[in-house]
């Protein structure tokens, strides 16, 4: 094997394969009320107002993805924003596959998709996103996303229990995974 062929087969390992009957796509208006119903049925996610993921649909579609089955249908997604005060950083917001889905790589191929699409527009170079103690396949979806892209995680905590309103039925923390330097 060349060098150029062994730079392409690493770069190819570095990317997850979207299973062969589901598509990436950027999320449309038209979404919203179905990502809302595949975060309300994660039982995981905390669950926003059904406005907010149409507004996402709406306003930040080019730092999202969706992805769909055969009929058009979302089956999972990423919500993500680049930081106002950091324009080489993705916020990944939420992400969810439904139930049928799990399992199949999809989170890791949505992750890769999108974070490629986003790397030409931006110049990605940091993933960061929260996760709360415990939630196992989140923490390995992106602990996985950096040892694939060879790139460090840094872990500190965000947002600490007291720091969210008492009616939020005692909140976990959220801890802050900061991923990179990546290059695409
Ligand atoms: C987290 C979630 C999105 C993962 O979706 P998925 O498509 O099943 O994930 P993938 O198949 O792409 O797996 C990604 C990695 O996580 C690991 N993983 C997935 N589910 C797991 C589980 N239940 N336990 C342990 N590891 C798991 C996979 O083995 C894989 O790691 P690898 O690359 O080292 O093999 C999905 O479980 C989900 O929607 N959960 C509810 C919502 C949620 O918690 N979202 C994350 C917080 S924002």
């Amino acid at each position: 094997m060349t060098a150029a062929q062994a730079d392409l087969a690493s770069a190819r390992t570095a990317f997850r394969e979207m299973p062969g009957d589901l598509r990436l796509d950027t999320p449309e208006v038209t979404d919203g009320a179905a990502l809302w119903r595949i975060a309300r049925d994660s039982k995981t996610l905390d669950l926003n107002s059904s406005y907010s993921y149409l507004l996402w649909c709406r306003d930040f579609a080019g730092t999202s993805v969706v992805a769909r089955d055969a009929q058009g249908d979302p089956v999972g997604f990423i919500t993500g924003y680049i930081r106002p005060e950091r324009p080489h950083t993705l916020l990944v917001w939420q992400v969810a596959v439904d139930e049928s889905q799990r399992g199949r790589g999809l989170a890791a191929a949505m992750l890769d998709g999108l974070t490629a699409r986003i790397a030409g527009a931006h110049g990605l170079r940091t993933v960061e996103t929260t996760i709360t103690p415990g939630n196992t396949p989140s923490e390995r979806l992106f602990l996985s996303y950096a040892e694939r892209h060879g790139v460090p995680v840094e872990r500190e905590v965000l947002f600490h229990t007291e720091q969210f309103p008492d009616g939020d039925g005692g909140h976990d923390p959220e801890v802050l995974y900061r991923i990179g330097p990546l290059s695409f």
